[in-house]
Protein backbone atom coordinates (compact mmCIF):
# COMPACT_ATOMS: atom_id res chain seq x y z
CA UNK A 1 0.00 0.00 0.00
CA UNK A 2 1.04 4.03 -0.67
CA UNK A 3 -0.21 7.01 0.73
CA UNK A 4 -2.78 6.71 -2.03
CA UNK A 5 -3.03 3.56 -3.61
CA UNK A 6 -4.01 0.70 -1.02
CA UNK A 7 -3.54 -1.95 -3.35
CA UNK A 8 -1.08 -5.08 -2.05
CA UNK A 9 1.92 -5.42 -4.03
CA UNK A 10 1.88 -7.38 -6.69
CA UNK A 11 -2.10 -5.81 -7.35
CA UNK A 12 -1.29 -3.57 -9.92
CA UNK A 13 0.22 -4.59 -13.48
CA UNK A 14 3.34 -3.11 -15.33
CA UNK A 15 0.73 -1.68 -18.00
CA UNK A 16 -1.37 1.13 -16.60
CA UNK A 17 -4.35 2.96 -18.26
CA UNK A 18 -4.51 6.10 -16.64
CA UNK A 19 -8.06 7.86 -17.15
CA UNK A 20 -8.92 11.15 -15.10
CA UNK A 21 -12.16 9.58 -13.80
CA UNK A 22 -12.74 6.62 -11.64
CA UNK A 23 -16.09 6.03 -12.98
CA UNK A 24 -14.33 5.75 -16.63
CA UNK A 25 -11.76 3.58 -14.89
CA UNK A 26 -14.57 1.48 -13.68
CA UNK A 27 -16.33 1.05 -17.04
CA UNK A 28 -13.42 0.72 -18.85
CA UNK A 29 -12.27 -2.32 -17.05
CA UNK A 30 -15.40 -3.61 -16.70
CA UNK A 31 -15.94 -3.11 -20.59
CA UNK A 32 -12.57 -4.36 -22.03
CA UNK A 33 -11.05 -6.39 -19.13
CA UNK A 34 -11.80 -9.92 -18.03
CA UNK A 35 -11.14 -11.37 -14.69
CA UNK A 36 -11.52 -8.01 -13.04
CA UNK A 37 -11.10 -7.09 -9.50
CA UNK A 38 -11.11 -3.65 -7.34
CA UNK A 39 -7.53 -2.78 -6.51
CA UNK A 40 -7.95 0.36 -4.89
CA UNK A 41 -10.97 2.32 -3.69
CA UNK A 42 -8.71 4.99 -1.09
CA UNK A 43 -10.68 8.58 -1.53
CA UNK A 44 -12.71 6.88 -4.09
CA UNK A 45 -10.11 7.26 -7.10
CA UNK A 46 -11.07 3.57 -8.30
CA UNK A 47 -8.44 0.95 -9.71
CA UNK A 48 -9.01 -1.95 -11.16
CA UNK A 49 -6.64 -4.98 -12.82
CA UNK A 50 -7.58 -7.41 -14.75
CA UNK A 51 -6.31 -9.22 -18.15
CA UNK A 52 -6.37 -8.16 -21.55
CA UNK A 53 -6.11 -10.56 -24.43
CA UNK A 54 -4.28 -12.41 -21.90
CA UNK A 55 -2.01 -9.59 -20.82
CA UNK A 56 -2.72 -8.24 -17.05
CA UNK A 57 -3.82 -4.16 -17.56
CA UNK A 58 -4.85 -2.16 -14.44
CA UNK A 59 -6.80 0.69 -14.95
CA UNK A 60 -6.62 3.35 -12.25
CA UNK A 61 -8.23 7.32 -11.99
CA UNK A 62 -5.87 9.97 -12.24
CA UNK A 63 -7.96 12.57 -11.10
CA UNK A 64 -8.06 16.21 -13.03
CA UNK A 65 -5.31 18.15 -13.38
CA UNK A 66 -0.90 17.35 -12.82
CA UNK A 67 -0.76 17.76 -9.52
CA UNK A 68 -3.44 14.84 -8.89
CA UNK A 69 -1.92 12.65 -11.44
CA UNK A 70 1.74 13.47 -10.26
CA UNK A 71 0.54 11.50 -7.08
CA UNK A 72 -1.05 8.40 -9.07
CA UNK A 73 1.86 8.21 -11.74
CA UNK A 74 4.75 8.70 -9.13
CA UNK A 75 3.51 5.66 -6.83
CA UNK A 76 2.63 3.41 -9.81
CA UNK A 77 6.14 3.77 -10.90
CA UNK A 78 7.89 3.74 -7.65
CA UNK A 79 6.07 1.89 -5.69
CA UNK A 80 4.28 -0.41 -8.04
CA UNK A 81 6.88 -0.68 -10.87
CA UNK A 82 4.47 0.27 -13.57
CA UNK A 83 6.31 0.45 -17.07
CA UNK A 84 3.84 1.32 -19.17
CA UNK A 85 1.39 4.31 -18.53
CA UNK A 86 -1.11 5.11 -21.27
CA UNK A 87 -3.60 8.35 -20.38
CA UNK A 88 -6.98 7.91 -21.85
CA UNK A 89 -9.22 11.04 -21.47
CA UNK A 90 -10.64 13.48 -22.38
CA UNK A 91 -9.94 16.79 -24.10
CA UNK A 92 -11.24 20.28 -26.43
CA UNK A 93 -10.10 20.68 -29.86
CA UNK A 94 -8.23 22.99 -31.17
CA UNK A 95 -7.86 23.31 -34.55
CA UNK A 96 -10.74 23.28 -37.19
CA UNK A 97 -9.85 20.27 -38.80
CA UNK A 98 -10.42 18.10 -35.58
CA UNK A 99 -13.68 17.15 -34.66
CA UNK A 100 -15.67 15.96 -31.90
CA UNK A 101 -14.97 12.67 -31.13
CA UNK A 102 -11.72 12.14 -33.24
CA UNK A 103 -8.96 10.70 -31.42
CA UNK A 104 -5.51 12.64 -30.61
CA UNK A 105 -2.29 10.62 -29.89
CA UNK A 106 -0.35 13.60 -27.99
CA UNK A 107 3.37 13.45 -29.67
CA UNK A 108 4.06 16.11 -27.27
CA UNK A 109 2.21 17.92 -24.20
CA UNK A 110 3.04 22.30 -23.95
CA UNK A 111 2.50 23.65 -20.81
CA UNK A 112 3.28 26.77 -18.90
CA UNK A 113 4.06 25.10 -15.70
CA UNK A 114 3.99 21.11 -14.10
CA UNK A 115 4.80 19.99 -10.88
CA UNK A 116 8.19 19.28 -12.33
CA UNK A 117 8.77 23.02 -12.27
CA UNK A 118 10.79 22.81 -9.07
CA UNK A 119 13.52 20.60 -11.04
CA UNK A 120 13.15 22.41 -14.29
CA UNK A 121 13.77 25.90 -13.40
CA UNK A 122 14.39 27.88 -16.62
CA UNK A 123 14.55 24.88 -18.56
CA UNK A 124 12.01 24.67 -20.87
CA UNK A 125 12.28 20.85 -20.97
CA UNK A 126 10.17 19.09 -23.85
CA UNK A 127 7.40 16.44 -22.39
CA UNK A 128 6.98 13.94 -25.18
CA UNK A 129 5.68 10.62 -25.60
CA UNK A 130 7.84 7.13 -25.99
CA UNK A 131 8.15 6.40 -29.38
CA UNK A 132 7.27 2.44 -29.29
CA UNK A 133 3.96 3.72 -27.96
CA UNK A 134 3.53 6.01 -30.62
CA UNK A 135 3.76 4.11 -33.53
CA UNK A 136 1.69 1.11 -32.18
CA UNK A 137 -1.26 3.08 -30.97
CA UNK A 138 -0.92 5.00 -34.91
CA UNK A 139 -1.21 1.70 -35.86
CA UNK A 140 -3.95 0.35 -34.34
CA UNK A 141 -6.10 3.54 -34.89
CA UNK A 142 -4.81 3.56 -38.68
CA UNK A 143 -6.74 -0.22 -38.54
CA UNK A 144 -9.55 0.50 -36.41
CA UNK A 145 -10.26 2.87 -38.68
CA UNK A 146 -10.39 5.86 -36.52
CA UNK A 147 -10.05 9.35 -37.63
CA UNK A 148 -7.31 10.32 -35.49
CA UNK A 149 -4.61 13.32 -35.39
CA UNK A 150 -1.33 13.22 -34.23
CA UNK A 151 0.89 16.03 -32.47
CA UNK A 152 1.29 18.42 -30.13
CA UNK A 153 -1.41 18.86 -27.21
CA UNK A 154 -1.28 21.60 -24.37
CA UNK A 155 -1.82 20.64 -20.94
CA UNK A 156 -3.42 23.03 -18.71
CA UNK A 157 -3.69 24.12 -15.16
CA UNK A 158 -6.77 25.55 -15.51
CA UNK A 159 -10.31 24.39 -17.41
CA UNK A 160 -11.78 27.63 -17.12
CA UNK A 161 -9.56 29.70 -18.80
CA UNK A 162 -9.07 33.27 -18.13
CA UNK A 163 -5.92 33.83 -21.02
CA UNK A 164 -7.81 33.47 -24.23
CA UNK A 165 -4.70 34.64 -26.05
CA UNK A 166 -2.70 31.99 -24.52
CA UNK A 167 -4.85 29.23 -26.27
CA UNK A 168 -5.12 31.76 -29.31
CA UNK A 169 -1.26 30.45 -29.52
CA UNK A 170 -1.50 26.94 -28.96
CA UNK A 171 -3.94 27.18 -32.02
CA UNK A 172 -1.67 29.05 -34.24
CA UNK A 173 1.46 26.94 -33.49
CA UNK A 174 -0.67 24.10 -34.24
CA UNK A 175 -1.38 22.88 -31.34
CA UNK A 176 -4.59 19.89 -31.35
CA UNK A 177 -6.09 19.81 -28.20
CA UNK A 178 -6.09 21.09 -24.65
CA UNK A 179 -6.25 18.41 -22.03
CA UNK A 180 -4.59 18.86 -18.20
CA UNK A 181 -2.67 15.54 -17.50
CA UNK A 182 -0.40 14.76 -20.11
CA UNK A 183 2.64 16.84 -19.84
CA UNK A 184 3.56 15.89 -16.47
CA UNK A 185 2.80 11.85 -17.51
CA UNK A 186 5.53 12.70 -19.91
CA UNK A 187 8.01 14.35 -17.71
CA UNK A 188 7.56 11.20 -14.81
CA UNK A 189 7.84 8.67 -17.81
CA UNK A 190 11.06 10.31 -18.70
CA UNK A 191 12.06 10.25 -14.76
CA UNK A 192 11.94 7.01 -14.36
CA UNK A 193 12.67 5.24 -17.64
CA UNK A 194 9.24 3.91 -18.63
CA UNK A 195 7.07 4.34 -21.30
CA UNK A 196 4.58 7.09 -21.26
CA UNK A 197 1.77 7.81 -23.51
CA UNK A 198 -1.36 9.86 -23.98
CA UNK A 199 -4.43 8.77 -26.01
CA UNK A 200 -7.21 11.47 -25.77
CA UNK A 201 -11.03 11.68 -27.27
CA UNK A 202 -12.25 15.29 -28.60
CA UNK A 203 -15.02 15.95 -26.40
CA UNK A 204 -15.22 19.63 -26.85
CA UNK A 205 -14.03 22.24 -29.52
CA UNK A 206 -12.89 25.26 -28.25
CA UNK A 207 -13.42 27.39 -31.77
CA UNK A 208 -16.98 25.83 -32.71
CA UNK A 209 -18.17 25.65 -28.81
CA UNK A 210 -19.77 22.09 -29.83
CA UNK A 211 -19.49 19.44 -27.10
CA UNK A 212 -20.06 15.63 -27.22
CA UNK A 213 -23.83 14.17 -26.11
CA UNK A 214 -23.49 12.26 -22.94
CA UNK A 215 -25.10 9.50 -25.13
CA UNK A 216 -22.24 9.53 -27.45
CA UNK A 217 -19.43 9.40 -24.82
CA UNK A 218 -19.14 5.86 -24.67
CA UNK A 219 -18.84 4.61 -27.40
CA UNK A 220 -15.73 7.49 -28.44
CA UNK A 221 -14.08 6.44 -25.48
CA UNK A 222 -14.32 2.92 -26.28
CA UNK A 223 -11.96 3.54 -29.49
CA UNK A 224 -9.72 5.12 -27.41
CA UNK A 225 -9.49 2.92 -24.89
CA UNK A 226 -8.61 -0.56 -27.64
CA UNK A 227 -6.47 1.62 -29.55
CA UNK A 228 -4.27 1.92 -25.89
CA UNK A 229 -4.26 -1.56 -25.05
CA UNK A 230 -3.22 -2.30 -28.50
CA UNK A 231 -0.62 -0.24 -28.70
CA UNK A 232 0.74 -1.44 -25.24
CA UNK A 233 1.15 -5.05 -26.18
CA UNK A 234 1.74 -4.59 -29.81
N1 LIG B 1 -10.71 18.26 -21.22
C1 LIG B 1 -11.74 18.14 -22.08
N2 LIG B 1 -12.05 19.33 -22.61
C2 LIG B 1 -11.18 20.22 -22.07
C3 LIG B 1 -11.01 21.59 -22.22
N3 LIG B 1 -11.78 22.29 -23.04
N4 LIG B 1 -10.02 22.20 -21.49
C4 LIG B 1 -9.26 21.47 -20.67
N5 LIG B 1 -9.39 20.17 -20.48
C5 LIG B 1 -10.34 19.54 -21.18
Amino acid sequence: MTVHIGAQKGEIAETVLMPGDPYRAKWAAETFLTDVRLVNEVRGMLGFTGTWNGHPVTIQGSGMGMPSLSIYANELIRDYGAKTLIRIGSCGGMQPHVGIRDVIIAMTASTLSTPSRGIFKELNFAPCADWSLLRAAVAAAEAKGTKTHVGGIYSSDVFYDERPDLNEQMTRHGILGVEMEAAELYNLAARHSVRALAVLTVSDHLQTGEALPSEDRERSFGDMVEIALTAAFA
